[in-house]
């Protein structure tokens, strides 16, 4: 069988595929708010403690596990033993819901990749423009589509010609611009209208220091949590996902060397995209925090609004938009991967099948994700919109559970 032939050329394809896959928006939206809202310095320490300890743990026994069954992560489970096979399926579950609202995102990570590329940078600033496409019924459907469609290309090309190529330039390429823009906004300063001047090294100070004035017990219990749900998340761990990797990876490659440079990528990217926006939006916000501490309003609000303020802001905005347009492929193939190599291995099915089958139920999911912010976003499901009920099923209550039986 084709499946069991493939793997990944050698240590370097792997980590970079890995890390890939655990670079992703995660790292550039989600990470740069939660240091800004919990206290700065505080959350790095925290975060970097869980990475060294919980997370390599996690990630070695993951990739471990796929390395030594060579099967997709339902199988590898029940391969171990029958009795963990519901394991299996609680795991699968998880990338089989979170892909559906990373094609919605990446969908309007790709609108604004090409908005900026083409130079239309000012309508994106203007208020109003994000919600006014994503409640649209139609545009934000057509843009998850041609993201899913180049998810599902790279994966029908196979592992060393589709994932493993893609990810040996896009990963080194994406390090170097996020290097970049973190070091242009250090030499950003602004004067706003009372006279105040507020510099990037002044941003980056306020990133950094651990912010620990009026610190309570329940207030750092947060802290933790937040830490972890964004370990579990960053490192694309307890969801298959390194297990199909681990799969792929020639049983005399190093593991905990491999887990170790898959660490540390995914810890500088973070740390970077902090830097970049943290002082960023420090800058043009006022020093106002609450404009930091946004949700997903953050990447698609506020920063095109600080472009839009900054010198060369068009272009910073388009090298921004395309690095995270590459940090959601690369977790977008590996989300896709892992399914398709589970419905493989189920039904026996080639790659082209698996491709076709899982492109058509994440498009079909994904649209039904995406109407919910326009014309179904009267459903609500706990009092969350579609979109945050699969994150907080996926992400709080299906990955603690299979990261605590594990
Ligand atoms: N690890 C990715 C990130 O940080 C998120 C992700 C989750 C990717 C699940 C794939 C699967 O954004």
């Amino acid at each position: 069988m084709e499946k069991k032939a493939s793997h990944f050329s050698g240590q370097l394809g792997f980590v970079l595929a890995a890390a890939g896959s655990a670079v992703g928006v995660g790292n550039l939206w989600r990470f740069p708010y939660l240091a800004a809202k919990d206290g700065g310095g505080l959350f790095l320490i925290v975060y970097l403690a869980l990475v060294l300890t919980f997370g390599f743990a996690l990630l070695v026994s993951d990739i471990a596990i796929g390395r030594r069954t060579k099967q997709s992560a339902v199988s590898a489970y029940t391969q171990m033993h029958p009795k963990w096979k519901f394991l299996g399926i609680l795991t699968f579950l998880v990338p089989v819901l979170i892909m559906t609202y990373y094609a919605v995102i990446g969908g309007w990570v790709t609108k604004y990749a090409i908005i900026y590329l083409t130079g239309a940078s000012e309508a994106a600033a203007a208020d109003n423009y994000f919600t006014a496409f994503i409640t649209s019924p139609v545009s934000p459907v057509i843009y998850a589509l041609i993201f899913m469609g180049v998810t599902a290309f790279i994966v029908y090309n196979g592992v060393q010609d589709g994932i493993e190529a893609v990810s040996k330039w896009m990963m080194p390429v994406l390090l170097v611009l996020v290097a970049v823009i973190a070091i242009y906004s250090m030499t950003l300063q602004h004067t706003d209208g009372n006279g105040q001047v507020r510099t990037g090294l002044q941003g980056l100070q306020y990133y950094l220091t651990p912010h620990v004035e009026g610190l309570t017990v329940s207030r750092f219990l947060q802290i933790l949590l937040d830490a972890m749900s964004q370990l579990f998340f960053s490192l694309s761990v307890s969801m298959g996902i390194m297990i199909t990797y681990g799969s792929y990876m020639k049983k005399n490659n190093p593991l905990e060397k491999s887990v170790r440079q898959i660490e540390i990528f995914d810890t500088c990217v973070a740390f970077l995209a902090g830097m970049m926006i943290v002082p960023s939006v420090f800058v043009f916000s006022g020093g106002n925090e609450e404009a930091l501490s946004k949700g997903p309003s953050l990447m698609f609000i506020t920063l095109p609004k600080v472009f839009d303020n900054m010198t060369l802001g068009g272009v910073i905005g388009a090298v921004f938009f395309l690095l995270v347009l590459f940090a959601a492929l690369t977790s977008s193939i590996s989300l896709m991967e892992t399914n398709v190599s589970i419905v493989r291995d189920k039904f026996g099915w080639d790659r082209g099948k698996g491709t076709v089958i899982v492109g058509i139920y994440v498009l079909l999911m994904g649209a039904v994700v995406s109407l919910g912010f326009g014309p179904l976003s009267f459903i609500k499901i706990l009092g969350f919109g579609i979109l945050d009920f699969f994150d907080f099923v996926s992400n709080s209550v299906l990955m603690p559970i299979v990261a605590i039986l594990t």
